[in-house]
């Protein structure tokens, strides 16, 4: 592709925005400044905000050309929007960076000279000489760092930040990912990585985190669930849905939860066997509502009068799972004669199966 008689830029930008309306102008000045002779475009990815940064980019954008956006509503994620950002642009080099100044743009140019150079990534690194985190506090520094190792566990290829939020890639390179992306919370970098089929050429280089000087982060709890679910579909994505492996889990806290109540009803409680299998029920299904309520469907949490519906909808449905997990697994035990190990644990699995496969349906249905 020749860029002498082309109007596709050599470099797009693309900038996730929620509510940066007095960083857009700033951000669009420095970019200009700092990319002089090379061919750019900027593509803000806007998730409907709130405070006027439409009308901003759209003001900028009136006399800068080269500035282009995208309105997503009722959708969320620096993931995705970067993703989206990503597949609007025709530009045969793609940048990700955020829009609120803490990425410093100076570093672009030779983040594009490397590219030309070969490599095939080129992130902005806080975790290598001369790279740093600014201004964050120990708790964040420590959170960071940890995440950074659960994420190089992920990853085929050794990278010293996979989850900067500030890289550089050839297109080609994107494409490759794309099939394989989870498209899950903030950490695009880590997904594209970890979905190449082979590791690909990557060239750190140092920069350091800026101080936010307007608006505020968007990092918050949802953010650090967003980021489990993630290393999980990176993990196990492939055989089974990141969702059903949550279920599963909270159905095994469920169970302990279900034994240790059994337990103090009887010997503490002195219950009827029959009482406190019936007390240790309610338990178990009210704790599994509750997590699967909170974690397993977090992004479509019930609240209020859909909170007590979802409950009972909830609690019927496990009843049925119950009888027809006793079913199958007196089936299996009875006259075959087979282990009862294995027509517990065949019973267990469908019951697993069909309270997880009828509540996402019913209960925390989209
Ligand atoms: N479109 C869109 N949708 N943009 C978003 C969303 C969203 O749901 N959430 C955040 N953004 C935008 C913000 O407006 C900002 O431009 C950028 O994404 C980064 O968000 P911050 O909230 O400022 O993130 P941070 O500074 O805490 O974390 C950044 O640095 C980390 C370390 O490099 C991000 O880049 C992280 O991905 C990165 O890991
Ligand atoms: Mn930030």
């Amino acid at each position: 592709m020749s860029q002498t008689s082309s109007f596709i830029p050599e470099l797009c930008i693309v900038v996730p925005v929620l509510n940066e309306r007095d960083n857009i102008a700033p951000l669009v000045q420095a970019v200009r400044e700092t990319l002089g002779g090379i061919a750019w475009e900027i593509m803000f990815v806007d998730d409907d905000s709130r405070d006027g940064t439409r009308a901003e980019i759209m003001r900028v954008a009136s006399q800068e050309p080269r500035v282009r956006m995208i309105h997503r509503v009722g959708r969320r994620g620096l993931s995705s929007a970067f993703i989206e950002g990503a597949e609007a642009t025709f530009a045969p080099n793609i940048a990700a960076m955020d829009g609120d100044m803490q990425h410093d743009e100076t570093l672009l140019p030779k983040m594009l000279q490397s590219i030309r150079d070969g490599a095939e990534i080129v992130i902005g690194s806080r975790y290598v000489p001369g790279g740093g985190i600014g201004d964050w506090d120990a708790k964040r520094a420590g959170m960071s760092n940890l995440a950074t190792r659960l994420g190089q566990m992920v990853l085929k290829t050794k990278v010293a930040d996979p989850m900067s939020g500030f890289f550089m890639l050839q297109r080609e390179v994107f494409d490759r990912a794309m099939p394989k992306l989870s498209a899950i919370g903030f950490k695009i970098l880590l997904d594209i990585i970890a979905s190449l089929p082979q590791p690909p050429r990557i060239v750190e280089l140092p920069f350091q985190f800026r101080t936010r000087v307007s608006g505020e982060s968007k990092l918050d709890a949802g953010v650090m669930r967003d980021y489990l679910l993630l290393l999980i579909d990176k993990m196990v994505g492939h055989i089974v849905p990141v969702r059903f492996v949550l279920f599963a889990g909270v159905g095994g806290i469920g169970i302990v939860l279900h034994m240790l109540v059994l337990f103090s009803a009887l010997k503490l409680g002195r219950m009827e066997f029959t009482t406190a299998q019936e007390l240790a029920t309610a338990v178990a299904i009210l704790g599994n509502f509750v997590l699967n309520n909170k974690f397993t469907f977090g992004d479509r949490q019930l609240k209020r009068a859909k909170l007590w519906r979802g409950l009972v909808l909830f609690a019927a449905i496990s009843a049925v799972g119950a009888v027809g997990n006793l079913s199958v697994a007196a089936f299996l035990f009875g006259p075959q004669m087979t282990s009862w190990i294995l027509a517990g644990f065949v019973g267990a699995v469908m019951s697993l199966v069909w309270n997880y496969a009828v509540s996402s349906a019913i209960v925390w249905r989209r």
